[in-house]
């Protein structure tokens, strides 16, 4: 393949078979400052990398030059130092509305400590943007990148166009304070099928709000009418598995829906040491109530099922800014900042 960009000194493109070994270094180098930011641990054993080394040989092979497989782009820059910086996309578009953007997630952006402030960082956005305004044929796509709160790379990112849209924080699930699932009138427990129409107008709050922070990932407030109703109650009605996403609703005192979230538990795969993570989203509350009773009591039974799931820590993502009502109502159950989202159009 062609290189992607060649500002001078260096070039963006995609990887080659003899370059596994080089790249999982890279790998190992993020994953180490990854951990120094409070993130989650990387593995130290050896063999781990080995392996990486091998499947991402295996697959710049099965790659045949080219960055794109299927939804997911990989490129690597060079410069006469060799293979000094690598980046991940994930191509998709949220929601059903096809006048959303294409969202390109960047992931794993690393340039060695050897080579940083020499364009390196700026040259792998720039070639992924242009990678994916390919795959999009001309519509809109928005980057979009995890940023860690303690990380430095915030300054990179606003030199770099993005702006911060959507913030995450963390609690552990191990609540030896557990205050339980309940405050004041409000109760939290599992939403059931009859939930459907209340979490879908709620979806209106939280769709109109995404859009307020400037977060342009997912589709415009939309009507609500009954065959997404429909699907929602479908969705709420099927078997879930442990592992599955779950809703969870705060009902008030006449047991009216006044808020909702989901949550995720996922695994964390090697290189990170194997772990599970509690992913609690989507925060949608009554527009006319204070939300910061509401976010909590949500929280809490969200650490609980997240625990019981076998997650360590629970991630609030999809927050407003800090100080704001969301966020605070995330921080009063003892959650701590732990991430933003920055996009820009690509
Ligand atoms: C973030 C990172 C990829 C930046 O790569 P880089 O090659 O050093 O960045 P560039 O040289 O392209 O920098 C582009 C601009 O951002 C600025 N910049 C980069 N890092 C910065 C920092 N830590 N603080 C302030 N400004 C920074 C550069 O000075 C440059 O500004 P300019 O356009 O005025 O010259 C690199 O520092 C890194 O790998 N960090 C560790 C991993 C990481 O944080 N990845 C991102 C995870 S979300």
């Amino acid at each position: 393949m062609a290189a992607v960009t060649n500002a001078p000194s260096v070039i963006v493109r995609a990887a080659n078979a003899d370059e596994g070994r080089a790249i999982a270094g890279l790998w190992r180098e993020l994953w180490d400052a990854h951990e120094a930011w409070g993130g989650y641990a990387g593995t130290r054993d050896p063999r781990v990398y080995e392996q990486l080394a091998q499947r991402l040989s295996e697959d710049a092979r099965v790659r045949g030059g080219q960055p794109v497989l299927g939804r997911h782009i990989h490129l690597v820059a060079q410069t006469d130092l060799g293979i000094v910086g690598q980046v991940e996309g994930w191509f998709e578009r949220h929601g059903i509305d096809e006048t959303t953007p294409f969202t390109c997630e960047v992931r794993s952006l690393i340039v060695s400590t050897r080579t940083r402030s020499r364009g390196v960082g700026r040259a792998l956005l720039e070639a992924l943007a242009q990678v994916a305004r390919h795959m999009s044929r001309g519509a809109p796509v928005v980057m979009a990148a995890e940023v860690l709160e303690p990380n430095p790379a915030h300054a990179f990112y606003a030199k770099v166009g993005y702006s911060p849209v959507s913030w995450t924080a963390r609690l552990a699930t191990d609540g030896a304070d557990d205050p339980g699932t309940s405050s004041g009138p409000w109760v939290a427990r599992l939403a059931t099928p009859d939930d459907a129409l209340a979490i879908a107008m709620l979806d209106t709050s939280l769709a109109a709000r995404r859009r307020s922070q400037g977060d342009i990932r997912f589709d415009r407030p939309r009507a609500v009418e009954a065959t997404f109703v429909g699907a929602l109650a479908a969705h709420l009605a099927r078997p879930a598995g442990s592992l599955d996403q779950c809703e969870v609703v705060v009902v008030d005192e006449h047991q009216v829906v006044r808020g909702s979230s989901s949550l995720t538990v996922m695994s964390l795969d090697p290189p990170f040491v194997p772990a599970r993570r509690g992913l609690l989203g989507r925060f949608a509350v009554d527009p006319a109530l204070d939300p910061r009773p509401l976010v909590a009591t949500l929280v809490r039974l969200g650490r609980r099922l997240a625990s019981m799931r076998g997650a360590a820590t629970l991630e609030l993502t999809d927050l407003d800014p800090p100080s704001g009502p969301l966020n605070e109502g995330a921080l009063s159950t003892g959650a701590r900042p732990w991430s933003r989202i920055v996009e820009r159009y690509a």
